[in-house]
């Protein structure tokens, strides 16, 4: 039996939602991992955009308005009818529903070295760049989730100087229950860096 096919067996059909600030690897870590556990990745930006489930554009943020109530109605059904674990890559998890999701993995990666990766993204305005930096100084993906999901199926991963590999290999290791939740100890880049990590980022 081939290493796939036991990760697959033995994890059955569970619902991981992969979340983060933009750029901290939700994609390719997504990608990856749909192939380790044989799984559906369904990678919500794109699905937004494919599907049309928006109702208009933001120009400020460049950035699609979804249409809530037919992206849940969708991503409800996606989960209901799939027969494979189904990996849900998504920014705001909030909108989902706690009780279909088993575990939420919140990936992180250290302020400075996001903003080399997000001032690559040619389109995006040095506006948006900051602002999505000041949201992972600031952890406000964590901190939305845990106000809407229990504690427990709460996982964070520092991705910083960490391969595709060894996150995947992680989030395995969380499934197969090898891992605990960090259970309130939570990644804190002010703590871990310092204040002077707002020098750069504190104008807007
Ligand atoms: N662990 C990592 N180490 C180095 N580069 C990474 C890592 N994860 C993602 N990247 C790179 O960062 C960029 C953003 O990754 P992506 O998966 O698109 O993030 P997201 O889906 O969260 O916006 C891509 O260019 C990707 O190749
Ligand atoms: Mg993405």
């Amino acid at each position: 039996m081939s290493a796939n096919k036991r990760v697959e067996r033995s994890i059955g059909k569970i619902v991981i939602v992969i979340t983060g600030t933009p750029g901290t690897g939700k994609t390719s870590v997504s990608r990856r991992l749909v192939e380790e556990i044989n799984g559906l990745h369904i990678d919500v930006s794109r699905y937004v955009i494919d599907n049309r489930i928006y109702t208009g554009y933001d120009e400020y943020r460049r950035s699609y308005i979804i249409d809530e109530e037919k992206l849940i109605e969708k991503l409800e059904s996606i989960i209901r009818e799939s027969n494979k674990p189904v990996v849900i890559d998504i920014h705001y998890p909030e909108i989902l529903d706690p009780n279909m999701v088993d575990y939420i993995i919140i990936l992180r990666t250290n302020p400075l070295e996001l903003e080399k990766r997000l001032s690559k993204r040619k389109d995006w305005p040095l506006h948006k760049i900051k602002e999505n930096v000041m949201a992972e100084i600031l952890g406000v993906v964590t901190s939305n989730v845990l106000e809407h999901y229990p504690e427990e199926k709460v996982y964070e991963i520092d991705t910083t100087n960490k391969n595709i590999e060894e996150i995947v290999r992680e989030i395995i290791a969380i499934i197969r229950g090898k891992r605990k939740s960090s259970m309130k100890k939570w990644i804190d880049w002010l703590e871990l860096i310092g204040p002077k990590i707002l020098d750069k980022h504190g104008e807007y």
